[in-house]
Protein backbone atom coordinates (compact mmCIF):
# COMPACT_ATOMS: atom_id res chain seq x y z
CA UNK A 1 0.00 0.00 0.00
CA UNK A 2 1.24 3.42 -0.81
CA UNK A 3 0.65 4.67 2.84
CA UNK A 4 3.83 2.56 3.98
CA UNK A 5 6.55 3.61 1.34
CA UNK A 6 9.81 3.25 2.98
CA UNK A 7 11.28 6.87 1.86
CA UNK A 8 9.38 8.24 4.04
CA UNK A 9 12.00 6.89 6.84
CA UNK A 10 13.44 10.60 6.36
CA UNK A 11 11.09 12.11 8.23
CA UNK A 12 10.82 12.57 12.24
CA UNK A 13 8.01 13.50 14.68
CA UNK A 14 7.33 13.61 18.08
CA UNK A 15 4.47 13.97 19.57
CA UNK A 16 3.70 15.48 22.78
CA UNK A 17 0.87 13.79 25.05
CA UNK A 18 0.62 10.00 24.72
CA UNK A 19 -3.25 10.03 25.76
CA UNK A 20 -5.98 8.28 23.28
CA UNK A 21 -5.30 11.07 20.16
CA UNK A 22 -1.65 11.20 20.96
CA UNK A 23 -0.96 7.32 21.29
CA UNK A 24 -2.95 6.75 18.20
CA UNK A 25 -1.40 9.19 15.81
CA UNK A 26 1.78 7.53 17.16
CA UNK A 27 1.32 4.25 16.42
CA UNK A 28 0.13 5.30 13.13
CA UNK A 29 2.33 7.00 11.54
CA UNK A 30 5.25 5.15 12.93
CA UNK A 31 3.37 1.78 10.94
CA UNK A 32 3.75 3.93 7.70
CA UNK A 33 7.81 4.34 8.12
CA UNK A 34 7.28 7.68 9.76
CA UNK A 35 10.21 7.81 12.64
CA UNK A 36 8.08 8.72 15.80
CA UNK A 37 8.73 9.55 19.41
CA UNK A 38 6.07 9.99 21.62
CA UNK A 39 6.40 11.84 24.78
CA UNK A 40 4.51 11.81 27.73
CA UNK A 41 5.54 12.85 31.30
CA UNK A 42 3.67 9.80 32.98
CA UNK A 43 6.48 7.52 33.27
CA UNK A 44 4.76 4.86 33.56
CA UNK A 45 2.15 5.27 30.71
CA UNK A 46 6.00 5.86 29.10
CA UNK A 47 7.34 2.53 30.47
CA UNK A 48 4.17 0.39 29.64
CA UNK A 49 4.21 1.95 26.05
CA UNK A 50 7.66 1.33 25.03
CA UNK A 51 6.51 -2.66 26.24
CA UNK A 52 4.34 -2.22 23.51
CA UNK A 53 1.29 -2.14 25.56
CA UNK A 54 -1.39 0.79 25.33
CA UNK A 55 -2.98 2.00 28.42
CA UNK A 56 -6.38 2.62 27.02
CA UNK A 57 -8.66 0.09 24.98
CA UNK A 58 -8.02 0.72 21.02
CA UNK A 59 -8.61 -2.55 18.40
CA UNK A 60 -5.13 -3.10 16.25
CA UNK A 61 -3.27 -0.37 18.35
CA UNK A 62 -1.80 -2.88 20.27
CA UNK A 63 -0.28 -4.72 17.61
CA UNK A 64 0.46 -1.83 15.62
CA UNK A 65 2.48 -0.41 19.05
CA UNK A 66 4.50 -4.18 19.54
CA UNK A 67 5.42 -3.74 15.33
CA UNK A 68 7.08 -0.19 15.28
CA UNK A 69 9.07 -0.21 18.34
CA UNK A 70 10.33 -3.63 17.07
CA UNK A 71 11.28 -1.79 13.60
CA UNK A 72 12.51 0.90 15.82
CA UNK A 73 10.49 3.42 14.18
CA UNK A 74 8.45 3.87 17.17
CA UNK A 75 10.20 5.33 20.51
CA UNK A 76 8.53 6.31 24.24
CA UNK A 77 10.54 8.96 26.58
CA UNK A 78 9.26 11.18 28.92
CA UNK A 79 12.00 13.62 27.94
CA UNK A 80 11.05 16.14 25.82
CA UNK A 81 14.09 17.19 24.93
CA UNK A 82 14.14 14.16 22.18
CA UNK A 83 11.67 16.79 19.96
CA UNK A 84 14.95 18.48 19.13
CA UNK A 85 15.99 15.37 17.19
CA UNK A 86 12.89 15.82 14.70
CA UNK A 87 11.89 18.08 13.04
CA UNK A 88 7.96 18.31 13.60
CA UNK A 89 6.31 18.19 16.98
CA UNK A 90 2.41 17.09 17.62
CA UNK A 91 1.15 18.73 20.90
CA UNK A 92 -1.91 16.36 21.51
CA UNK A 93 -2.39 17.12 25.61
CA UNK A 94 -5.62 17.10 26.54
CA UNK A 95 -7.97 20.39 27.40
CA UNK A 96 -10.70 19.82 29.83
CA UNK A 97 -13.62 21.15 30.74
CA UNK A 98 -13.52 23.97 33.42
CA UNK A 99 -16.37 24.51 35.64
CA UNK A 100 -18.05 27.10 33.16
CA UNK A 101 -16.88 24.79 30.58
CA UNK A 102 -14.26 26.63 29.00
CA UNK A 103 -10.92 24.60 28.36
CA UNK A 104 -7.76 24.14 30.45
CA UNK A 105 -5.05 25.04 28.80
CA UNK A 106 -2.73 24.41 31.41
CA UNK A 107 -1.04 21.24 29.67
CA UNK A 108 -1.22 22.80 26.13
CA UNK A 109 0.76 25.81 28.21
CA UNK A 110 3.25 23.50 29.82
CA UNK A 111 3.82 21.18 26.84
CA UNK A 112 4.54 24.20 24.48
CA UNK A 113 6.70 26.02 26.73
CA UNK A 114 8.77 22.89 27.79
CA UNK A 115 9.16 22.30 24.09
CA UNK A 116 9.81 25.99 23.12
CA UNK A 117 12.79 25.55 25.62
CA UNK A 118 13.98 22.59 23.52
CA UNK A 119 13.78 24.34 20.55
CA UNK A 120 15.77 27.45 22.23
CA UNK A 121 19.15 25.77 21.11
CA UNK A 122 18.00 23.73 17.96
CA UNK A 123 19.66 24.76 14.61
CA UNK A 124 17.23 24.36 11.71
CA UNK A 125 13.43 24.74 11.05
CA UNK A 126 11.40 23.16 13.18
CA UNK A 127 7.39 23.02 12.71
CA UNK A 128 4.93 22.90 15.85
CA UNK A 129 1.47 21.04 15.15
CA UNK A 130 -1.27 21.86 17.63
CA UNK A 131 -3.29 18.70 17.58
CA UNK A 132 -5.79 19.23 20.61
CA UNK A 133 -8.82 20.58 20.97
CA UNK A 134 -8.74 24.24 21.52
CA UNK A 135 -10.81 27.31 20.84
CA UNK A 136 -10.40 29.59 18.16
CA UNK A 137 -7.66 31.92 18.55
CA UNK A 138 -5.77 29.38 21.32
CA UNK A 139 -2.84 28.73 18.64
CA UNK A 140 -2.22 32.51 17.70
CA UNK A 141 -2.68 33.74 21.09
CA UNK A 142 -1.41 31.47 23.91
CA UNK A 143 -0.04 28.82 22.05
CA UNK A 144 2.53 31.48 20.06
CA UNK A 145 3.06 33.97 23.23
CA UNK A 146 3.80 30.92 24.73
CA UNK A 147 6.15 29.34 21.79
CA UNK A 148 7.87 32.72 21.28
CA UNK A 149 8.55 33.74 24.91
CA UNK A 150 10.23 30.18 25.79
CA UNK A 151 11.96 29.61 22.67
CA UNK A 152 13.14 32.72 21.68
CA UNK A 153 12.27 32.63 17.86
CA UNK A 154 9.62 34.14 16.13
CA UNK A 155 6.84 31.66 14.36
CA UNK A 156 7.19 32.51 10.67
CA UNK A 157 11.03 31.61 9.83
CA UNK A 158 13.03 29.16 11.81
CA UNK A 159 9.84 27.94 13.76
CA UNK A 160 6.47 26.93 12.30
CA UNK A 161 3.36 26.87 13.36
CA UNK A 162 0.14 25.44 12.36
CA UNK A 163 -3.50 23.30 13.43
CA UNK A 164 -4.38 20.35 12.62
CA UNK A 165 -7.16 18.91 14.18
CA UNK A 166 -8.10 15.13 14.41
CA UNK A 167 -11.39 13.54 13.76
CA UNK A 168 -10.71 9.95 15.28
CA UNK A 169 -13.37 7.99 16.66
CA UNK A 170 -12.71 5.91 19.71
CA UNK A 171 -13.15 2.02 18.71
CA UNK A 172 -11.96 3.06 14.81
CA UNK A 173 -9.46 5.76 15.51
CA UNK A 174 -6.54 3.60 13.80
CA UNK A 175 -8.84 3.05 10.72
CA UNK A 176 -9.52 6.35 11.11
CA UNK A 177 -6.22 7.71 11.13
CA UNK A 178 -5.24 5.43 7.93
CA UNK A 179 -8.46 6.75 5.83
CA UNK A 180 -9.23 10.09 7.06
CA UNK A 181 -11.76 11.71 4.89
CA UNK A 182 -9.87 14.97 5.30
CA UNK A 183 -6.72 17.01 6.45
CA UNK A 184 -7.45 20.25 7.61
CA UNK A 185 -4.55 22.18 8.25
CA UNK A 186 -4.61 26.36 9.98
CA UNK A 187 -1.81 28.08 9.10
CA UNK A 188 -0.23 31.98 9.43
CA UNK A 189 2.22 31.10 6.61
CA UNK A 190 2.42 28.91 3.68
CA UNK A 191 5.70 27.55 4.68
CA UNK A 192 4.37 25.58 7.65
CA UNK A 193 1.45 24.38 5.65
CA UNK A 194 3.88 22.89 3.24
CA UNK A 195 5.92 21.69 5.81
CA UNK A 196 2.64 19.65 7.29
CA UNK A 197 1.22 18.36 3.61
CA UNK A 198 4.49 17.01 2.62
CA UNK A 199 4.72 14.69 6.03
CA UNK A 200 1.37 13.89 4.89
CA UNK A 201 2.07 13.05 1.27
CA UNK A 202 4.92 11.01 2.45
CA UNK A 203 2.41 9.01 4.80
CA UNK A 204 -0.45 8.55 2.40
CA UNK A 205 1.00 8.84 -0.61
CA UNK A 206 -1.73 8.43 -3.38
CA UNK A 207 -4.57 7.81 -0.67
CA UNK A 208 -4.25 11.49 0.37
CA UNK A 209 -7.40 12.75 1.55
CA UNK A 210 -8.43 16.61 0.02
CA UNK A 211 -6.08 18.88 2.10
CA UNK A 212 -8.33 22.42 3.49
CA UNK A 213 -5.55 24.69 3.81
CA UNK A 214 -7.07 27.20 6.56
CA UNK A 215 -6.10 29.69 8.80
CA UNK A 216 -5.54 28.76 12.74
CA UNK A 217 -8.56 30.05 13.75
CA UNK A 218 -10.95 28.58 10.73
CA UNK A 219 -9.06 24.96 11.48
CA UNK A 220 -9.86 25.93 15.25
CA UNK A 221 -13.42 26.06 14.72
CA UNK A 222 -13.76 23.09 11.86
CA UNK A 223 -13.06 20.76 15.11
CA UNK A 224 -15.88 22.51 17.38
CA UNK A 225 -18.17 22.49 14.01
CA UNK A 226 -17.71 18.75 13.07
CA UNK A 227 -18.55 17.51 16.69
CA UNK A 228 -21.10 20.75 17.58
CA UNK A 229 -23.16 18.94 14.25
CA UNK A 230 -22.33 15.14 14.88
CA UNK A 231 -24.29 15.82 18.79
CA UNK A 232 -26.83 17.76 17.22
CA UNK A 233 -27.65 15.29 14.95
CA UNK A 234 -28.28 13.18 17.31
CA UNK A 235 -30.22 15.25 19.78
CA UNK A 236 -32.35 15.73 16.21
CA UNK A 237 -33.07 12.11 15.86
CA UNK A 238 -33.56 11.56 19.68
CA UNK A 239 -36.43 14.36 19.16
CA UNK A 240 -37.68 12.39 16.27
CA UNK A 241 -37.61 9.25 18.51
CA UNK A 242 -39.95 10.96 21.16
CA UNK A 243 -42.67 11.89 19.22
CA UNK A 244 -42.86 8.53 17.28
CA UNK A 245 -42.74 6.60 20.40
CA UNK A 246 -45.94 8.70 21.25
CA UNK A 247 -47.58 7.10 18.11
CA UNK A 248 -48.73 3.40 17.70
CA UNK A 249 -47.26 1.63 15.01
CA UNK A 250 -44.30 4.11 14.35
CA UNK A 251 -40.95 3.31 14.32
CA UNK A 252 -37.89 5.82 14.49
CA UNK A 253 -35.80 3.62 12.52
CA UNK A 254 -38.24 3.39 9.46
CA UNK A 255 -38.31 7.74 9.76
CA UNK A 256 -34.62 7.70 10.09
CA UNK A 257 -33.36 5.23 6.73
CA UNK A 258 -36.26 7.23 5.00
CA UNK A 259 -35.01 10.75 5.33
CA UNK A 260 -31.35 9.38 5.27
CA UNK A 261 -32.11 8.60 1.85
CA UNK A 262 -31.82 12.28 1.20
CA UNK A 263 -28.19 13.46 0.98
CA UNK A 264 -28.22 16.45 2.32
CA UNK A 265 -29.38 14.70 5.40
CA UNK A 266 -27.36 11.52 5.44
CA UNK A 267 -28.18 8.23 6.52
CA UNK A 268 -25.21 7.96 9.35
CA UNK A 269 -25.72 8.94 12.73
CA UNK A 270 -29.50 8.77 12.86
CA UNK A 271 -29.65 6.05 15.66
CA UNK A 272 -31.94 6.76 18.32
CA UNK A 273 -30.86 6.02 21.78
CA UNK A 274 -30.33 7.03 25.73
CA UNK A 275 -28.44 10.18 24.77
CA UNK A 276 -24.48 10.75 23.25
CA UNK A 277 -21.64 9.89 25.67
CA UNK A 278 -17.37 10.29 25.48
CA UNK A 279 -15.12 12.76 26.12
CA UNK A 280 -15.63 15.09 23.29
CA UNK A 281 -19.38 15.54 21.97
CA UNK A 282 -20.30 17.53 25.89
CA UNK A 283 -17.09 18.76 26.10
CA UNK A 284 -16.12 20.64 23.29
CA UNK A 285 -20.20 21.60 23.01
CA UNK A 286 -19.92 23.15 26.22
CA UNK A 287 -16.56 24.90 25.28
CA UNK A 288 -18.15 26.38 22.34
CA UNK A 289 -21.21 27.58 23.72
CA UNK A 290 -18.70 29.13 26.61
CA UNK A 291 -16.76 30.47 23.63
CA UNK A 292 -19.14 31.72 21.43
CA UNK A 293 -21.18 33.53 25.03
CA UNK A 294 -17.63 35.27 25.58
CA UNK A 295 -17.96 36.89 22.46
CA UNK A 296 -21.52 38.27 22.68
CA UNK A 297 -23.30 35.19 20.89
CA UNK A 298 -25.42 32.96 22.61
CA UNK A 299 -25.75 29.91 20.67
CA UNK A 300 -29.50 28.68 21.73
CA UNK A 301 -29.38 25.33 19.31
CA UNK A 302 -26.37 24.00 20.94
CA UNK A 303 -27.79 24.87 24.43
CA UNK A 304 -30.97 23.03 23.19
CA UNK A 305 -28.36 20.01 21.75
CA UNK A 306 -27.17 19.34 25.28
CA UNK A 307 -30.13 19.75 27.29
CA UNK A 308 -32.23 17.25 24.99
CA UNK A 309 -29.46 14.80 25.59
CA UNK A 310 -29.66 15.20 29.48
CA UNK A 311 -33.19 14.60 29.23
CA UNK A 312 -32.78 11.85 27.14
CA UNK A 313 -31.29 9.73 30.52
CA UNK A 314 -34.57 10.55 32.37
CA UNK A 315 -36.76 9.59 29.64
CA UNK A 316 -34.88 6.24 29.81
CA UNK A 317 -35.94 6.22 33.51
CA UNK A 318 -39.29 7.40 33.34
CA UNK A 319 -39.74 4.12 30.41
CA UNK A 320 -38.92 2.06 33.24
CA UNK A 321 -41.11 3.20 35.61
CA UNK A 322 -44.14 3.60 33.55
CA UNK A 323 -43.32 -0.39 33.48
CA UNK A 324 -42.72 -1.10 36.84
CA UNK A 325 -44.49 1.54 38.81
CA UNK A 326 -42.51 2.82 41.53
CA UNK A 327 -38.64 1.92 41.65
CA UNK A 328 -38.22 1.89 45.27
CA UNK A 329 -36.49 -0.91 46.18
CA UNK A 330 -36.88 -2.90 42.86
CA UNK A 331 -33.96 -4.60 41.36
CA UNK A 332 -33.01 -3.00 38.16
CA UNK A 333 -30.26 -4.24 35.61
CA UNK A 334 -28.45 -2.22 33.54
CA UNK A 335 -26.48 -3.94 30.66
CA UNK A 336 -24.07 -2.06 29.46
CA UNK A 337 -22.04 0.84 30.69
CA UNK A 338 -19.55 2.06 28.28
CA UNK A 339 -20.44 5.25 25.82
CA UNK A 340 -21.09 2.94 22.87
CA UNK A 341 -19.88 -0.41 22.33
CA UNK A 342 -16.29 -1.94 22.37
CA UNK A 343 -14.79 0.45 24.32
CA UNK A 344 -13.95 0.62 28.54
CA UNK A 345 -14.90 4.42 28.24
CA UNK A 346 -17.37 5.41 30.27
CA UNK A 347 -17.01 9.27 30.49
CA UNK A 348 -20.13 11.29 30.03
CA UNK A 349 -21.91 7.65 29.45
CA UNK A 350 -25.62 8.06 29.78
CA UNK A 351 -25.39 4.95 31.53
CA UNK A 352 -24.10 7.03 34.69
CA UNK A 353 -27.12 9.77 34.36
CA UNK A 354 -29.09 6.98 33.96
CA UNK A 355 -27.84 5.15 37.30
CA UNK A 356 -27.78 8.25 39.12
CA UNK A 357 -31.36 8.80 38.50
CA UNK A 358 -31.93 5.38 39.08
CA UNK A 359 -30.44 5.56 42.55
CA UNK A 360 -32.26 8.78 43.49
CA UNK A 361 -35.46 6.57 42.88
CA UNK A 362 -34.34 4.41 45.25
CA UNK A 363 -33.45 1.34 42.99
CA UNK A 364 -30.79 -1.36 43.48
CA UNK A 365 -28.73 -1.28 40.24
CA UNK A 366 -26.81 -4.37 39.60
CA UNK A 367 -24.27 -3.61 36.09
CA UNK A 368 -23.08 -5.81 33.59
CA UNK A 369 -20.47 -4.46 30.62
CA UNK A 370 -17.66 -6.56 29.25
CA UNK A 371 -15.23 -4.12 29.44
CA UNK A 372 -16.10 -1.15 31.07
CA UNK A 373 -16.41 -2.29 35.10
CA UNK A 374 -13.46 -1.43 35.87
CA UNK A 375 -13.43 2.41 35.13
CA UNK A 376 -17.10 2.06 36.81
CA UNK A 377 -15.57 0.70 39.83
CA UNK A 378 -13.44 3.23 39.79
CA UNK A 379 -16.10 6.19 40.08
CA UNK A 380 -19.03 4.54 41.35
CA UNK A 381 -17.44 2.27 43.71
CA UNK A 382 -20.07 -0.07 45.79
CA UNK A 383 -23.17 2.45 45.06
CA UNK A 384 -24.31 0.14 42.57
CA UNK A 385 -23.46 -4.08 42.28
CA UNK A 386 -21.57 -5.56 39.40
CA UNK A 387 -22.33 -8.62 37.76
CA UNK A 388 -19.83 -11.05 35.86
CA UNK A 389 -22.47 -11.81 32.90
CA UNK A 390 -25.89 -10.57 31.78
CA UNK A 391 -27.47 -13.70 33.06
CA UNK A 392 -26.66 -12.44 36.51
CA UNK A 393 -27.21 -9.20 36.62
CA UNK A 394 -31.24 -10.22 35.04
CA UNK A 395 -31.39 -12.93 37.93
CA UNK A 396 -34.40 -11.89 40.09
CA UNK A 397 -34.10 -8.35 38.19
CA UNK A 398 -37.93 -6.19 38.30
CA UNK A 399 -36.55 -4.71 35.30
CA UNK A 400 -33.46 -4.13 32.34
CA UNK A 401 -32.28 -1.28 30.91
CA UNK A 402 -30.03 -2.14 27.62
CA UNK A 403 -27.67 0.90 27.82
CA UNK A 404 -24.90 -0.12 25.42
CA UNK A 405 -25.45 -1.85 22.22
CA UNK A 406 -22.66 -4.71 22.72
CA UNK A 407 -23.35 -7.72 20.90
CA UNK A 408 -23.06 -9.89 23.81
CA UNK A 409 -25.75 -8.17 25.02
CA UNK A 410 -27.94 -7.34 21.62
CA UNK A 411 -27.74 -10.95 21.26
CA UNK A 412 -29.94 -11.97 24.13
CA UNK A 413 -33.30 -13.55 23.12
CA UNK A 414 -36.53 -12.87 24.76
CA UNK A 415 -36.60 -16.07 26.59
CA UNK A 416 -33.09 -15.08 28.18
CA UNK A 417 -35.09 -12.17 30.18
CA UNK A 418 -37.88 -14.50 30.75
CA UNK A 419 -35.70 -17.16 32.15
CA UNK A 420 -33.53 -15.25 34.81
CA UNK A 421 -35.79 -11.84 35.70
CA UNK A 422 -38.61 -11.72 38.30
CA UNK A 423 -40.56 -9.87 36.18
CA UNK A 424 -39.31 -9.16 32.49
CA UNK A 425 -39.58 -5.70 31.88
CA UNK A 426 -37.21 -4.22 29.20
CA UNK A 427 -36.44 -0.91 28.30
CA UNK A 428 -34.48 -1.66 25.44
CA UNK A 429 -32.66 2.41 25.36
CA UNK A 430 -30.70 1.03 22.16
CA UNK A 431 -33.25 -0.44 20.08
CA UNK A 432 -31.52 -3.58 19.63
CA UNK A 433 -34.01 -5.87 20.19
CA UNK A 434 -36.60 -7.19 17.25
CA UNK A 435 -40.00 -5.24 19.14
CA UNK A 436 -42.16 -8.09 17.58
CA UNK A 437 -39.65 -11.14 19.13
CA UNK A 438 -40.09 -9.27 22.66
CA UNK A 439 -43.87 -8.65 22.42
CA UNK A 440 -44.66 -11.12 24.76
CA UNK A 441 -42.54 -9.08 27.25
CA UNK A 442 -43.27 -5.79 29.31
CA UNK A 443 -41.25 -4.43 26.58
CA UNK A 444 -40.51 -0.61 26.11
CA UNK A 445 -37.81 1.00 23.55
CA UNK A 446 -36.64 4.78 22.67
CA UNK A 447 -38.51 5.68 19.58
CA UNK A 448 -40.91 2.83 19.07
CA UNK A 449 -44.56 3.82 19.65
CA UNK A 450 -45.72 0.27 21.03
CA UNK A 451 -48.89 -0.83 22.31
CA UNK A 452 -47.82 -2.05 25.46
CA UNK A 453 -48.44 -5.46 26.01
CA UNK A 454 -48.64 -5.81 29.75
CA UNK A 455 -50.65 -3.05 30.43
CA UNK A 456 -52.51 -2.52 26.88
CA UNK A 457 -51.42 1.08 26.54
CA UNK A 458 -50.13 2.85 23.70
CA UNK A 459 -46.48 4.13 24.62
CA UNK A 460 -48.04 7.78 24.61
CA UNK A 461 -49.02 6.88 28.14
CA UNK A 462 -45.56 5.75 28.74
CA UNK A 463 -43.74 9.09 28.77
C1 LIG B 1 -16.51 11.70 18.40
C2 LIG B 1 -16.57 12.04 16.92
O1 LIG B 1 -17.39 11.11 16.22
C3 LIG B 1 -15.16 12.05 16.30
O2 LIG B 1 -15.22 12.46 14.95
C4 LIG B 1 -14.27 13.02 17.09
O3 LIG B 1 -12.94 13.03 16.61
C5 LIG B 1 -14.26 12.60 18.55
O4 LIG B 1 -15.60 12.59 19.07
C6 LIG B 1 -13.39 13.57 19.27
O5 LIG B 1 -13.71 14.78 19.30
O6 LIG B 1 -12.29 13.19 19.70
P1 LIG B 1 -16.32 9.40 19.78
O7 LIG B 1 -16.44 10.26 21.02
O8 LIG B 1 -15.30 8.34 19.74
O9 LIG B 1 -16.05 10.36 18.51
O10 LIG B 1 -17.70 8.69 19.62
P2 LIG B 1 -18.85 8.56 18.52
O11 LIG B 1 -18.72 7.29 17.82
O12 LIG B 1 -18.99 9.79 17.72
O13 LIG B 1 -20.14 8.43 19.49
C7 LIG B 1 -20.47 9.47 20.42
C8 LIG B 1 -21.75 9.13 21.15
O14 LIG B 1 -22.87 9.27 20.28
C9 LIG B 1 -21.83 7.69 21.68
O15 LIG B 1 -22.38 7.72 22.98
C10 LIG B 1 -22.75 6.99 20.70
O16 LIG B 1 -23.43 5.91 21.27
C11 LIG B 1 -23.70 8.12 20.36
N1 LIG B 1 -24.37 7.94 19.05
C12 LIG B 1 -23.63 7.92 17.90
C13 LIG B 1 -25.75 7.80 18.99
O17 LIG B 1 -26.46 7.83 20.03
N2 LIG B 1 -26.35 7.65 17.76
C14 LIG B 1 -25.65 7.63 16.62
O18 LIG B 1 -26.27 7.51 15.53
C15 LIG B 1 -24.25 7.77 16.68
Amino acid sequence: MAVFSLKSKLAAVSIVGLGYVGLCTAATLASGGIRTIGIDIDEARVDQIRKGKAPLHEPQLDAMLKRSIRNKLLAASNDISSAADTDTTFLTVGTPSQQDGSIDLSYVKNATEDLGNVLREKRGYHLVVVKSTVVPGTTNGTVKRFLEQSSGKNAGSELGLCVNPEFLKEGTAINDALHPDKIVIGSNDKKSADHLIRLYKRFYGKELPPVIITGPEAAELVKYASNAFLATKISFINTIANIAQQIPGVDVGTIAKAIGLDPRIGGLFLKAGPGYGGSCFHKDIQALINYSQNNGYDPTLFRATEETNEQQANRVVGMAETLLGSLSNKRVAVLGLAFKKDTDDIREASSLRVISQLKKEGAHVIAYDPMAIPNTRKQLADQISYADNPRSALKGADCAIIMTEWDEIAKLKAKDFQAYMKTPNIVDARRVYDPEEFSQLSYAAIGVGLVNPRQGKPNSELS
